[in-house]
């Protein structure tokens, strides 16, 4: 495939940034949507010129560091991590739009790399429970039902890639945060601090700049985890309860 590809270049977090447009040839449709940019970049470094700075780690769809708005759409036009996002996809003759996240809370370090940390500071604020230090109690010492194993697994599938904030309009993280208190709050671990974590949370959540739940359902569309929308409302049952109870 040859395609044209118009990526956001921006030199650091103060200075305007633009598209400019590059031409990338032999582009096989197994390759990943990384892969192409590291091709990208190693035909701007024989060029001597500046090569483009995007985020990534695992690259096998785990770690949440990959992020890319493609074409106008979160992670791509598949259910999946940018890095796991195959060039297959695509056709010969694209033209394809690169950008980073858009949120006030993402804001850009350089080119298409945005600093999440704000997602860092809600964990601080309350993603956790308390242990006591020592040996690990035995598993089935604590039973959990299985429906609640279930959404619990579910919810904490979440990576933390922050699609879900770019996706939606208000750049809410609430699907986020959403999935963190529904992880916590299905098992016996996660109850005795289940009322001032969400209240901690979504007050760090709201400090950080992110914007409300309109229940527009992009976030969820664009999960790479499909993490549904119904952890939202558990979100929203959890505060009113512990608001509820004085928090
Ligand atoms: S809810 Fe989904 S889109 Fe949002 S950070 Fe978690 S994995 Fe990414
Ligand atoms: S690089 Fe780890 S999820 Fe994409």
């Amino acid at each position: 495939m040859r395609l044209t590809l118009k990526i956001w270049r921006q030199a650091g977090p103060d200075v305007a940034g633009d598209f400019v447009t590059y031409q990338v040839d032999d582009v096989s449709g197994d390759m990943s949507f990384l892969e192409m940019l590291d091709v990208l970049n190693e035909q701007l470094n024989s060029e001597g010129k500046e090569p483009i700075a995007f985020d990534s780690d695992c690259r096998e769809g785990i770690c949440g560091m990959c992020g890319l708005m493609i074409s106008g759409l979160a992670h791509g036009p598949e259910v999946t991590t940018t890095c796991q996002l195959h060039m297959r996809s695509f056709s010969d003759g694209d033209t394809i739009t690169v950008e980073p996240w858009r949120a006030d809370a993402f804001p850009i370090i350089r080119d298409l790399i945005v600093d999440r940390s704000a997602f860092d500071r809600i964990i601080q604020a309350g993603g956790f429970i308390t242990v006591n230090t020592g040996a690990a109690p035995e598993a089935h010492s604590v039973p959990v039902p299985k429906a609640n194993a279930d959404r619990a697994f579910d919810s904490a599938k979440c990576i933390g890639c922050g699609a879900c904030v770019a996706a939606c309009p208000n750049a809410s993280a609430m699907l986020f945060l959403g999935a963190k208190i529904t992880h916590l709050g299905e098992v016996p671990q996660g109850q005795p601090e289940r009322d001032s974590r969400v209240v901690k949370m979504v007050a760090q959540h709201d400090h950080e700049g992110f914007g409300g739940c309109t229940n527009i359902g992009e976030c969820s569309a664009a999960c790479p985890k499909e993490i549904p929308q119904d952890v939202i409302s558990t979100l929203n049952k959890d505060l009113r309860t512990a608001l509820r109870h004085g928090y």
